[in-house]
């Protein structure tokens, strides 16, 4: 067991540290020596895609805040409407699925049952079957028509790390390959996205390089029970994952919000010391997110704030800053979930947990 976490002392934070490796696995597989796309298990043709006017991405937990924000790529780089839904909610709501329909299933495991299930109604009604999995072979991977494996490795710890920002990776390469399929994507907006994503690995690894300041808040916060994640645009989406990450090992009982919707209810939360976390790396959204975080600031929070480098203005705002490698903004989730990752796995450790093996969770979830 000591020799597999290799000097480890938990498998969650040997694979948050894995993941410069699982992300350039992923990526760089599926690009040749000209940066073009080339998904070897993808059969979807421009002929296919032409007729396709719907995509629906449906999973579970961290594969569905995956998922969310596959929908913006798939959005903004194909242009196609695309609608993500926890699957146990999709199964019952009688989804217009039909033959023009892309159904793209998310799963580590490839086992989650309501994934599966979901699939297998999709398919009933003619959609064309996608899928994003880690494990090879599996039940949705065996059931798709399109299969797209992201190279995270086995992952061990029941909180998904690797398997997260490797997925992330599978659903930018789609949104893209997509964007050229049906033509809806200008060439220089796809070498831009590429020669950035090719940097990522990197930049992952200069954003674990700062794992100490995280330490060092998780010290001063792990007795906080009092915790908000918020975030506007794709920054939203990493909120969630981020809060999900922290109840699932830590207990805390932890929620997120779009920070425009703090006035609608929560803002009554607020009081002395509620630790928020505000993701604020979204350049059009960034004044808006400064105005948030002063809103819960004068109600008594401590704000730790999630920003791209260069955004100096925020040290002066938050009660403390982690600063994220600049990249594209649309890329900017890869690296900004790294530090709300960290923060769950010390707070966890600090408080004692079981860290790997949290308490009433499974890893795969294969009951309804
Ligand atoms: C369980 C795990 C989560 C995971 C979810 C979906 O709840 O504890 O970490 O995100 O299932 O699993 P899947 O294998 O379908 O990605």
């Amino acid at each position: 067991d000591s020799a597999e976490k290799e000097g480890f002392e938990h498998f969650t934070l040997k694979e948050i540290f894995e993941q410069p490796k699982g992300v350039r696995e992923t990526l760089m597989r599926r690009l040749n020596s000209q940066n073009e796309i080339v998904l070897e298990g993808v059969t979807l043709t421009a002929d296919i895609l032409k007729d396709i006017n719907k995509v629906y991405i449906v999973a579970c937990g961290t594969a569905y805040h995956a998922g969310l924000v596959g929908r913006r790529a798939i959005e903004m780089f194909a242009k196609i409407p695309v609608e993500c839904d926890v699957a146990s909610e999709f199964r019952y709501r009688d989804p217009f699925v039909d033959e023009k329909t892309l159904f793209i299933a998310v799963s580590q495991s490839g086992e989650t049952l309501d994934t599966l299930q979901s699939l297998r109604e999709a398919k009933r009604k003619g959609a064309r079957i996608l899928s994003i999995v880690n494990v090879v072979g599996s039940s949705v991977a065996r059931e798709s028509d399109d299969l797209l494996y992201t190279w995270a490795g086995p992952e061990i710890g029941v909180a998904s790390t690797k398997a997260y920002t490797t997925q992330l990776i599978a659903f930018y390469l789609l949104a893209l390959y997509m964007g050229k399929l049906n033509g809806r994507l200008e060439e220089h907006k796809y070498f831009e996205m590429i020669e950035a994503l090719k940097l990522m690995p990197e930049k992952i690894t200069e954003v674990l390089d700062q794992s100490k300041e995280i330490q060092k808040l998780a010290a001063a916060q792990f007795n906080n029970e009092k915790v908000f994640f918020m975030g506007r645009g794709v920054d939203c989406d990493i909120a969630y994952e981020g809060s999900l990450k922290l109840k699932e090992i830590s207990y805390i009982n932890s929620f997120a919000i779009a920070a425009g919707e703090l006035k609608h209810g929560t803002i009554a939360l607020i009081e002395d010391n509620t630790f928020v976390v505000a993701m604020a790396t979204q350049d059009k959204l960034y004044e808006k997110m400064l105005s948030n975080i002063k809103e819960v600031k004068a109600r008594g929070a401590y704000v730790f704030a999630i920003a791209k480098e260069g955004n100096d203005q925020l040290t002066k705002t938050a009660d403390e800053v982690f600063f994220i490698p600049t990249t594209l903004d649309a890329l900017t989730p890869i690296l900004s979930v790294i530090p709300t990752q960290l923060l769950a796995y010390y707070v966890s450790a600090l408080r004692g947990n079981d860290v790997d093996k949290p308490r009433n969770l499974a890893k795969s979830v294969t009951v309804e």
